[in-house]
């Protein structure tokens, strides 16, 4: 092989590597074995400029993946700090400082702890150069195209600022803009952000920048370093940094003795709720950098520095009764009925009782009043009973349901798993409704027009008993239904006929197969191109699938042992579903470039058409929708776009994309 053959049969073997790994999600090589050769194709590049390439995988690395952001590693690593939880351990604190310092006066500077993401700054000649994630507080990733689109970081400073400093502090996403998003993604029937930090910390791992300036994140900088720095105070430094443009908190204050401490704290405590963005405790510095050398660092955090972290806010309540869902995959969750409290913002009425071994644990009593607390998750949980409330009399002991409360199927346990199943999967009305509703739902079907009240009155109409049933529907069986007139009917028809193109591994997602995600059936579909190989396949075929573990494979073989299972795939396939992969969809690129963005299409294309525009939109993570509004991110637009369009875009303010930015943006 000549060096020229070599260097174009490494560049196509390292582009289907490429492919594997960021697409696929599948490589086939280890990432060393993928380094080395690439090496090699450098090496080899280097020796034969005239044969520069462009597309070269030397040049360009797949970038659909949190992966690829740079590991930077930390000039100062970011350690973490101490946490306490009550006052006395923040007056042990105080006093080890005190004796640390032999008696000298010191200073101490109160914060409040905020609730985001940590992040460092570096900046050079007063320009932002680089943004590093706390990663594990040595290395961390490289975020500096999102950071540099929140708002409140400055790019370049003004003032009197040293040539060369980090500075730390925490990116936050306001309560207000958490809760809007959250209600964004409900509607759209996406997973929800359970707080504002995880929402804070996943928005600043996008690939797609400009969806994270959509994001309206904030940020406050709390933390100078550098081998210059204009004063030996802590707080004073930041007052600088403030002056630099800066957003660094109003509500920092020199404390000079414990009760000064003890003070901010308990101001705080109830304050915070006041605040737009969540705190999660107060972190006291001692203010001398020089006394902060002077007391140095343990392992893992400074000893001039402590957080106290706030209680979590509980409240106490009556336990009525406790009732069960049915999932959608036959799970009960056991739900607590309070007496409606007040907590963090908002009336409690129901908590969460996870299963039956927390019940247990518990050892639960109707009419006990107990703690319930707003943790991480959205919907609050119980943590604990006042037993010091129990009279003489103490009400029935709660025991977990033997049978499921829709259709008394006795109810399974898995092994290994803490949740009871309903296992009368075919026929047990809340699992029929949501299998429906999963089906139907944006990530899997994505059919238009049809939500879960929808499901439920055709459910009630007895026109639908499982997701066939919908490819049978007809306009008129259902105009004229409660809010139902024929125009909206029609086009919930065109929408279950369109979902006919749904490619085969949406729909073996939306079957609903348990423990069957998306991403597992992406690397069925992957390894498995047909459902009959599919329906055929025994448990260790399966297993060796990557991701496939033996819970996965043990699902899908008890689902086709299922007749009724059987049948509603038969169905499925006379009815026209993609139940195989298609030969293209196994070589072309997809990524998620255009996640969370809503496009619409409009006007005549030369170089495909609109159909394969379509695709190609969701291809690539983003939506197709047929009208402008203020929610759609750009216009793919082709020759002779209507005028009444173009107008509405120009009010909105809506850019225009040409056939050939659209190309380039998703190449
Ligand atoms: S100072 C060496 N100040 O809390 C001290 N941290 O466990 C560096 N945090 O990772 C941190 N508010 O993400 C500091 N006013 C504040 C803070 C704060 C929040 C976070 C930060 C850090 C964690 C400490």
């Amino acid at each position: 092989m000549t060096e020229k053959e070599q260097i174009e049969a490494l560049r196509a073997e390292l582009h289907q590597h490429n492919y594997n790994y960021y697409v696929l999600n599948a490589p086939v090589i280890s990432d060393k074995e993928f380094d080395d050769k690439l090496r090699l194709l450098q090496d080899l590049e280097q020796r034969h400029p005239e044969l520069y390439d462009a597309n070269s995988p030397t040049m360009r690395v797949g970038s659909d993946l949190s992966k690829d952001f740079k590991q930077v590693t930390h000039k100062y690593p970011m350690l973490s700090l101490g946490n306490t939880y009550s006052e006395s351990e923040v007056s042990d604190f105080y006093n080890r400082v005190k004796e640390w310092l032999n008696g000298e006066d010191f200073e101490i500077c109160c914060e409040l702890k905020f609730d985001g993401t940590s992040i460092s700054l570096t900046y050079e000649d007063g320009k932002l150069v680089q943004a590093v994630t706390r990663g594990d507080g040595e290395k961390g990733d490289d975020v500096t195209a999102n950071v540099k689109t929140i708002r409140s970081i400055p790019l370049v400073l003004h003032g009197n600022f040293p040539k060369s400093f980090e500075i730390r502090g925490e990116i936050l996403m306001p309560w207000e803009v958490f809760e809007q998003l959250n209600r964004e993604r409900e509607a759209r029937e996406e997973s929800l952000f359970a707080n504002p930090r995880n929402a804070a910390s996943g928005t600043l791992k996008l690939q797609n920048s400009s969806i994270v300036a959509s994001r309206k994140l904030d940020a406050y900088l709390y933390y100078l370093l550098g081998e210059e720095l204009p004063a030996d105070g802590h707080y004073e430094n930041l007052q600088c940094a403030a002056s630099w443009g800066f957003k660094v908190s109003e509500h920092m204050r020199k404390a000079h003795s414990l009760q000064e401490v003890f003070d901010f704290i308990n101001y705080w405590d109830t304050e915070r709720k006041n605040l737009p963005v969540a705190t999660d405790g107060i972190v006291l510095k001692v203010n001398s950098l020089r006394q902060q050398r002077n007391l140095g660092y343990t392992a893992k955090s400074p000893r001039w520095a402590i957080a106290y972290k706030f209680q979590a806010e509980r409240a106490l309540t009556r336990l009525n009764k406790v009732t069960y869902q049915v999932g959608r995959t036959g799970v009960i969750t056991p739900v607590a009925n309070l007496d409606p409290v007040q907590l963090a913002g908002t009336v409690v009425k129901r908590a969460s009782l996870h299963n039956a071994d927390i019940i247990e644990g518990l050892d639960l009593h109707i009419g006990d009043m107990v703690y319930v607390e707003k943790g991480g998750e959205i919907i609050p949980k119980i943590t604990g009973i006042d037993t010091d409330a129990r009279g003489f009399m103490l009400g029935e002991k709660v025991r977990f349901i033997n049978r499921c409360p829709e259709c008394q199927t006795p109810l399974v346990r898995y092994e290994g798993e803490a949740a009871h199943y309903c296992p009368n999967e075919t026929a047990c009305p809340p699992q029929i409704k949501g299998k429906i509703e999963h089906f139907i739902s944006r990530k899997a079907m994505n059919i238009d027009g049809l939500g879960p009240e929808t499901v439920d009155l055709f459910y009630q109409q007895g026109l639908i008993h499982n997701v066939a049933d919908l490819y049978t529907l007809r306009a008129n069986d259902i105009a004229g239904l409660e809010r139902m007139g024929t125009k909206t009917a029609v086009k919930i028809i065109h929408s279950i006929a369109d979902s006919k193109e749904v490619p085969y591994e949406r729909v073996l997602f939306a079957l609903g197969i348990r423990f069957v995600g998306e991403t597992a059936a992406k690397k069925l579909a992957r390894a498995i191109p047909s459902i009959d190989e599919l329906a055929s396949a025994d448990v260790e075929k399966l297993k060796n699938i990557d991701e496939i573990g033996e819970k996965i494979a043990q699902s899908i073989v008890s689902y086709f042992q299922n007749e009724a299972n059987r049948q509603l795939v038969e169905r499925l396939k006379t009815i026209g579903l993609q139940l195989a992969l298609k030969e293209d969809d196994q070589a072309s690129p997809r990524s998620n470039k255009l996640e969370g963005l809503s496009i619409v299409i409009s006007g005549v294309f030369s170089k495909h058409s609109r159909e394969e525009y379509k695709e190609l939109i969701e291809r690539h993570g983003g939506k197709n929708v047929s009208s402008i509004s203020s929610k759609t991110s750009f216009i793919l637009a082709g020759e002779n776009m209507g005028p009444s369009k173009r107008e509405k875009a120009q009010q909105l303010g809506i850019k225009l994309m040409n056939e050939d930015e659209f190309l380039t943006l998703i190449s």
